[in-house]
């Protein structure tokens, strides 16, 4: 039975850096959603890419497995251990990337940034608005999601419906393989098409092909001004016209993002403010930019629109947009049990009966269950939150969920991956051939099966 190789992991990080009593390991061992929690023998802290393909080579030749955590706010399962360690009974390391902290100077001109896999997307967009740019993806866990776990996860977020998701941002990448080998695939040229795309494939990864160490990251100019709009509304399809209008006129859809009455009455619970003041069945939060007077032309589309009520306030607008943002927080506090979380997405025609087939859920399962649904309506990007579900029974109401989401055309995952999660529903948006295909890319990158056990292929 291969033994953990400490003396030697200490050696590459530092003693400081190998954890391994209970007290120092358990913060990395349960996932944001609590529904998680695993076992690792160690928690190893590299400071380095070098470091990192040291312990990589090391744990290879040991037999050890390698599960790597960034910010650990991944809401499927896949940022923390197997709850019994490995289930080859491998000796499992966790390995952090909280001290790959580095972020590179901004090249304005190329409009591009260098980071370590540990930077958070918070402190990257700081640094590209230092020099008048921004990070072109945006989510409410800014401060602690990292540029490796954006990457691994190819995460979506608030500003995808104008920039795409965090693969379209890649221009190169630096990783970690399997043997311990670096790849490095760094450049920012816009035009550079020899060979697979590596860097395309390690998005969306999830830590089971490889180590992210670096990242480098296209930027954007961002909008000279912004207008956040929150209309309420009768109808799904009431806010899907309305994003048409307004596109329909020129303007730029920067976000767009849809809320129901049930969540907005429990944000303001916790304590937000109710973004308008005319209660509806749903709320649509529209962020515009574009050429001319957009305002103008705004109130000209609303005047137009089945809206019951509206608000208009130009950008950043961060009390409307907390409303929004703290839908993660306060159903996780106003739930009896881990919520069960499941990012789906519908093609946009579609929305309208999804969302009510899913919102009526609760009403053909036998056990309790609070549906409070959110999401980035602009991508057909629903997430359902289904709170006080017995752990027991969260599979069972999962598999309904993915029947509806399945039967609308729609994916199990839009934008948090698949994790462990969701490893027993793959096979409803991906033929046998595809997922062997998956599995054979997986052998060839990680033959000794040792990053990440479990998540994806389960
Ligand atoms: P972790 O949670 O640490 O890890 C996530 C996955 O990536 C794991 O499988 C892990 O093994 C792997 N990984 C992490 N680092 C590396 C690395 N260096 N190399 C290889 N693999 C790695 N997600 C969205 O897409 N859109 C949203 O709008 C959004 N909003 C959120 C709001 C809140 C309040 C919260 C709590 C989460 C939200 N998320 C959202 C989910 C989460 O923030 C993203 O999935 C994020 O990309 C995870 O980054 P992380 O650094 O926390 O990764
Ligand atoms: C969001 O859009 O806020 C996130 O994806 C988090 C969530 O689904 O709760
Ligand atoms: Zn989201």
């Amino acid at each position: 039975m291969p033994s953990l190789p400490l003396t030697e992991l200490r050696a590459i990080v530092g003693d400081a850096h190998v954890l391994d009593d209970a007290g120092a390991t358990a913060g990395h061992l349960t996932d944001w959603t609590g529904r998680w929690t695993g076992h690792a023998d160690a928690v190893i802290r590299p400071r380095t890419t070098d470091e990192v393909s040291a312990v990589v080579a090391l744990c290879a030749d040991a037999g050890v497995v390698i599960c790597v955590q960034g910010g650990n706010t991944g809401l499927v399962g896949g940022s923390v251990p197997p709850a019994g360690g490995d289930p080859a009974r491998r000796p499992l390391i966790l390995m952090t990337t909280a001290r790959m902290t580095d972020i590179d100077g901004v090249d304005a001109i190329g409009r591009c940034v260098g980071a370590q896999a540990g930077a958070t997307i918070d402190a990257i967009d700081r640094q590209a608005a230092a020099s008048g740019l921004r990070f072109p993806v945006d989510l409410a866990s800014r401060e602690s999601a990292t540029a490796g776990g954006l990457v691994a996860t190819n995460a979506g977020g608030i500003r995808m419906i104008r920039h795409g998701n965090t693969r379209r941002q890649v221009l190169g990448i630096e990783a970690v393989l399997a043997d311990g080998r670096i790849l490095r695939r760094w450049t920012s040229l816009v035009k550079d098409n020899v060979g697979y795309d590596l860097p395309g494939l390690l998005a969306g990864s999830e830590g089971t092909l490889a180590v992210i160490t670096r990242v480098l990251f296209r930027l954007i100019a961002p909008p000279d001004g912004t207008l956040v709009t929150v209309a309420a509304v009768h109808h799904v399809a009431d806010a899907i016209d309305l994003l048409g209008a307004l596109s329909g006129r020129g303007l730029n859809i920067e976000a767009a993002e849809i809320m129901s009455e049930a969540g907005i009455s429990l944000v303001e619970e916790y304590g937000s403010r109710r973004p308008v003041a005319a209660r509806a069945p749903f709320y649509v939060l529209v962020e515009t930019s574009g050429p001319g007077d957009v305002e103008a032309v705004v109130l000209e589309v609303m005047e137009n629109a089945p809206v019951a009520d509206a608000v208009l306030e130009p950008g950043p607008a961060r009390a409307l947009w907390s409303a929004r943002e703290q839908h993660t927080e306060s159903i996780a506090r106003s739930s009896t049990t881990p919520v069960v979380k499941l990012d789906v997405s519908v093609p946009i025609r579609a929305l309208p009966e999804a969302l009510a087939e899913l919102d009526a859920v609760a009403g053909v399962v036998d056990h309790p269950c609070r549906p409070i649904l959110f999401g980035h309506i602009g991508d057909g990007n629903i997430h359902v939150n289904l709170l006080d579900v017995p752990e027991d029974r969260a599979d069972h109401v999962t598999a309904h969920v993915f029947g509806i989401v399945a039967a609308n055309g729609g994916s199990i995952s839009a934008e948090h991956g698949i994790g462990r999660a969701k490893t027993p529903w793959t096979h409803l948006g991906r033929s046998e051939a595809d997922l062997a295909a998956m599995r054979g890319i997986k052998d060839a990158f990680d033959p000794r099966g040792i990053f990440n056990p479990g998540v994806i292929f389960g």
